[in-house]
């Protein structure tokens, strides 16, 4: 018999699917303005613009969402990797993804209430939320207000390694993105982990 448990809160899966759906739409307009000119799939550069602030700015919201209801609700303590043998389950859990799992082995450290993340899942998961998503958001709204920018940074114009780091650090969650649809698929069923994030209850 299927055992579930009920992990994530209602917020917590309004604010993943929103942030899902606007980081989808920054990628393909980011994408678009990046490559301008240069491609059918593209959105036309003042198209892509615009949707692209709009999007931005609905993102420094839903961030800012996601840091304060992280904190009152507690679930920020879910991210922190707690020792010991941090770094020992964070190998056996790679060593999972990469041979176990195809050898179908059983997860090494199944969700629960107290620790829905496994430390690989934790570690990244903090890097991308709180290391890397705000470089992101931060560069965008200096973007944004260009007059924020300092004029001259490394001795070329001050905006120069603002993009560049938006570049970069955009660039790092659309590769997030990708692996983690892929390990998205790694629960009991291929679409256990998805139907989780829909409904708040994991399946065992
Ligand atoms: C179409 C795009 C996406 C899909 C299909 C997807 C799917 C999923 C799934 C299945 C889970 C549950 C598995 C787990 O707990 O690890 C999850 C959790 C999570 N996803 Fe995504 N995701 C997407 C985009 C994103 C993006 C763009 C971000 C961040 C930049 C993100 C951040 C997270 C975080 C932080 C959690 C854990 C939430 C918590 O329990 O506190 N996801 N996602």
């Amino acid at each position: 018999m299927s055992h579930r448990i009920y992990l994530l809160p209602v917020w917590l899966r309004l604010w993943h699917w929103t942030n899902a759906v606007l980081m989808i739409v920054l990628a393909i307009t980011g994408a678009s303005l990046h490559f301008a000119g240069s491609g059918p799939l593209l959105v036309p550069f003042s198209l892509a613009a615009r949707i692209h602030d709009i999007a931005g700015v609905a993102l420094v919201a839903t961030y800012g969402f996601f840091v304060v209801a992280n904190i009152l609700s507690g679930n920020w303590w879910q991210y922190v990797p707690k020792p010991p043998g941090v770094l020992g389950r964070c190998w056996r859990q790679a060593v999972y993804y990469g041979w176990g799992i195809f050898k179908g082995d059983p997860h090494p450290y199944p969700p629960t209430v107290e620790a829905n993340f496994n430390a690989l899942q934790a570690i990244v998961y903090w890097l991308i939320m709180y290391a890397v998503v705000p470089v992101v958001v931060v560069t965008g709204l200096v973007f944004l207000y260009p007059q924020f920018a300092p004029a001259k940074m490394f001795g070329v114009d001050g905006l120069l390694p603002v993009a560049f780091l938006h570049y970069i650090a955009g660039s790092v969650v659309i590769l997030f993105m990708l692996a983690h649809i892929y390990l998205g698929t790694t629960g009991v069923r291929v679409t256990s982990l998805f139907k989780m994030m829909i409904t708040g209850w994991h399946e065992e």
